[in-house]
């Protein structure tokens, strides 16, 4: 792997234009770059390039075996790399129309100009288009679409600001466009479109800001009860979004069961008094995802910064407590298990 001095880039109203400029040289060069989006940070290769694909992978030390998002700038770019039935097109629109640009992406049949590196040899690919203007304003200035992944290590936290990205993946890469904070704070919303007997089928592959309530709107919403194999969700690993520390979560208060001898922070939705896993015991470090008034927007924006910043606490074990299964609440409970799926194993 090559090693840069790594440029970070403020994507700020006055420098705007250059910033863009910036990423869209080093994409058209076959350079990957880290770009900002609504959810989280994203590692951008030209798509349909593929030894800057291949970089991603490189850098990432992402498994072959895991593809990745291509994000578009314009509508018309769908049909460039998808293979769509006017049937499924017409579905296809209803979804753009409601949600984008935003967090939800498509897993549709893809064309030939798509590789099999970018789809993990699958014949579907995976398509969004991102709300962030920063991340919009490169894909449409580039003319290509852009394969992004998480800006993370393989399996670690996803990033959600620029100094996140830098300590992943400084020194790795030329160049960080820093568009801010990342307003959703989870990953996009991924369904597997279909076309049903009667409604359209929306099987829902990972769970994200766009939830159920908002896509039934649209189609008839299936959760896989379990991933049976690989090929369904390629992914959609067990363990993921892990910090170093090792993180428990716990459904019920009554599972968490403290070691004197370890320090012990705790991951707290509202760190209210009152209610949650505070009073359970004298914690070390409190990061809070809601203080005081529990609301899942709030929490998700928060989710990924607070684990980066008890991982940094030197605590021995972090906990994570449930958050509200609702709406948003439905991703980042997903998450949180899958952050302490490694942990449970062991
Ligand atoms: O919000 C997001 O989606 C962020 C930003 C950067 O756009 N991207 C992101 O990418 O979360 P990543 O690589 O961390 O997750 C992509 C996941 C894969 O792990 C896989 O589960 C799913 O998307 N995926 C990609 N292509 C697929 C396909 N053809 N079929 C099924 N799942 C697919
Ligand atoms: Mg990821």
């Amino acid at each position: 792997m090559s090693t840069f001095d790594t440029e970070i880039l403020y994507a700020d109203p006055e420098e705007f234009d250059g910033a863009v400029a910036a990423a869209v040289e080093q994409l058209r060069a076959g350079e990957v770059v880290a770009l900002p989006t609504e959810t989280v940070y994203g590692l951008g290769a030209n798509a349909l390039d593929e030894s800057a694909v291949a970089k991603v992978f490189e850098v990432k030390e992402r498994p072959s075996f895991d593809p990745l998002i291509v994000h578009v700038g314009r509508n018309e770019q769908v049909r460039e790399i998808c293979d769509l039935s006017p049937e499924l097109g017409d579905v296809v629109d209803q979804l753009i129309a409601a949600f984008w640009p935003g967090a939800l992406t498509l897993v549709l049949p893809k064309k030939d100009n798509i590789s099999d590196l970018v789809t993990s040899g699958q014949p579907t690919v995976a398509v969004r288009m991102s709300g962030h203007p920063v991340m919009r304003a490169i894909c449409c200035e580039l003319g290509q679409p852009i394969a992004a992944p998480s800006a993370n290590r393989f399996g670690r936290i996803s990033p959600t600001s620029a100094n996140a990205v830098e300590k992943e993946l400084g020194g790795r890469i030329p160049l960080i466009i820093d568009g801010g904070a990342c307003n959703a704070g989870v990953e996009s919303t991924i369904i597997r479109v279909e076309l049903g007997e009667k409604r359209p089928e929306l099987h829902l592959l990972r769970a994200g800001p766009v939830v159920k309530e908002d896509l039934q709107k649209i189609g008839k919403v299936i959760r896989p009860k379990k991933v049976r194999k690989l090929e369904e969700a390629p992914g959609q690993l067990e363990s993921h979004y892990a910090p170093a520390t090792p993180l428990y979560f716990f459904d019920k208060p009554e599972d968490f069961v403290p070691d004197p001898n370890l320090s012990y922070g705790l991951l707290s939705y509202r760190g209210s008094e009152k209610e949650g896993y505070i009073n359970l015991h004298d914690w070390d470090v409190v990061e809070e995802l809601s203080p005081g008034k529990g609301k899942l927007p709030e929490a998700a924006v928060r989710l990924f910064y607070a684990m980066r910043q008890l991982d940094e606490s030197g605590v021995d074990v972090i906990v994570a407590e449930p958050v509200a299964e609702a709406g948003v609440g439905v991703a980042i409970n997903d998450r949180l298990r899958r952050a302490g799926a490694k942990t449970r194993m062991a």
